[in-house]
């Protein structure tokens, strides 16, 4: 038997969702800087479930949909304010409450196709209230109700925040939103594949995939790239942390990929939103040093940033809250894993592969009282 650690280079599916092939990063078959540049999240959601993109009035008709989905059961954001909130991450209480939502979902459990479509549309919607209503309320503030007029992107930062943004704020938060809606068979996809290969249901594939990405190697790694550069603090400390980390073989947050050698597609759209919004708020030094610490990186070690690298410094220059960046990244994500997922159930097979055993053999049973 050989393995291969960390399943590196191994093809374990097919899939028509996304792909990379030679450093090019498409969805259903377009170029992620066609629709960085042009696309809503709402047309990539609809893309990514349906396999095209909509007409006009598909696409009005989804907006409305998601809207309308978008409120959650009073039951769960009334035991959200149960969860010790002042010590929990929002990750691990995002895990928490969209389990939840099963409980209160009478077709949590339904596998025919029409009511997957309905859970995929409340789960998709309902995200980005429970990662609002849970900074809020451990902010000492209430929920805010989705409204259903504004775009996705908008309705995220209003609910956050209480106030509508401005459109600077609405069309960087979008593009964001975009560019980490899916990306092949990352770890959390991967995970939400697993889960659901068992036959079991789309909110246990969802909480699943949510843990996945809640880890630093994984989605977890912005916040750390924030934490990184509120360490270092100023543009010219930069050098000798960094060299230091290397030196002592740290990784640096927001570099690096398993797939990508020559760079990360998604990192130069990024970068472009960081110069630009750290230039509106006044704060360019985090854009400044994310080049320093870029520059270093590459030349020291050969290696590339990655999706999580620019966009600590554009969720910073947006207002949000340090530990609220992973959880954007599942509102977003969200719609890869259940378009995955979605895929998955069209054409399931059992998802078990095999481990080399590495342990001793023949071992002689001791009673208890002999050992
Ligand atoms: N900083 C310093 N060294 C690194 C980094 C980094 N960010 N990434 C890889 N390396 C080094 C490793 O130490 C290793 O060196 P060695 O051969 O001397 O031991 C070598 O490069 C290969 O690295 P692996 O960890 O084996 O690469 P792998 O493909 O398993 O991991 C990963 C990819 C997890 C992304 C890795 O690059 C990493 O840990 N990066 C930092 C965390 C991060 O940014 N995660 C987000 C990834 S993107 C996403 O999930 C959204």
């Amino acid at each position: 038997m050989s393995t291969t650690k960390g399943l590196e280079g191994v093809v374990a599916t097919t899939s028509s969702v996304s792909s990379i092939i030679d450093g090019v990063l498409t969805y259903h078959g377009y170029d992620i800087d066609d629709l960085a540049d042009h696309a809503s999240f709402e047309e990539v959601i609809y893309l990514l479930w349906n396999n095209k993109l909509p007409a006009k009035e598909e696409l009005n008709t989804f907006r409305r949909e998601l809207a309308a989905a978008a409120k959650v059961p009073d039951a769960v954001l009334e035991q959200m304010r149960t969860y010790p909130i002042d010590k929990v991450h929002p990750m691990a209480a995002l895990r928490t409450a969209v389990s939840n939502l099963a409980l209160f979902d009478e077709e949590a459990d339904e596998q025919d196709e029409e009511a997957n479509r309905r859970k995929a549309l409340k789960l998709q919607a309902q995200l980005p209230t429970l990662v609002t209503a849970f900074s809020r309320i451990r902010n000492g503030k209430d929920p805010v109700a989705p409204k259903e007029e504004l775009s996705f992107a908008a309705n995220f930062l209003y609910m956050l925040n209480g106030e509508e943004p401005d459109e600077t704020s609405e069309k960087a938060f979008n593009k964001a939103l975009v560019l980490h809606a899916d990306h092949e068979l990352n770890a959390s996809t991967f995970t939400a594949r697993v889960c659901v290969a068992t036959l079991s249901d789309m909110y246990s594939g969802v909480t699943a995939a949510i843990g996945a990405l809640k880890g630093p190697l994984h989605g977890g790694a912005n916040e750390r790239v924030m934490g990184m550069l509120s360490e270092i603090g100023e543009v010219d400390k930069a050098e000798s942390y960094i060299k230091d980390a290397l030196a002592r073989k740290v990784k640096i947050m927001g570099f690096g990929h398993r797939v990508y050698k020559n760079g990360d597609p998604r990192a130069k759209h990024l970068k472009e939103m960081s110069r630009q919004l750290t230039e509106v708020t006044g704060e360019s030094k985090w854009y400044d040093m994310s080049v320093k610490i870029d520059e270093i990186v590459t030349n020291e070690k050969g290696l590339l940033p990655n999706v999580d690298f620019y966009s600590a410094s554009v969720y910073h220059s947006l207002g949000i809250e340090h530990d609220i960046f992973t959880p954007i990244f599942a509102v977003s994500r969200i719609s890869g894993w259940i378009a995955h997922i979605l895929e998955q159930f069209e054409n399931n097979r059992l998802i078990r592969p095999r481990a080399e055993y590495t342990g001793p053999d023949h071992q002689e049973w001791v009673p208890l009282e002999k050992r």
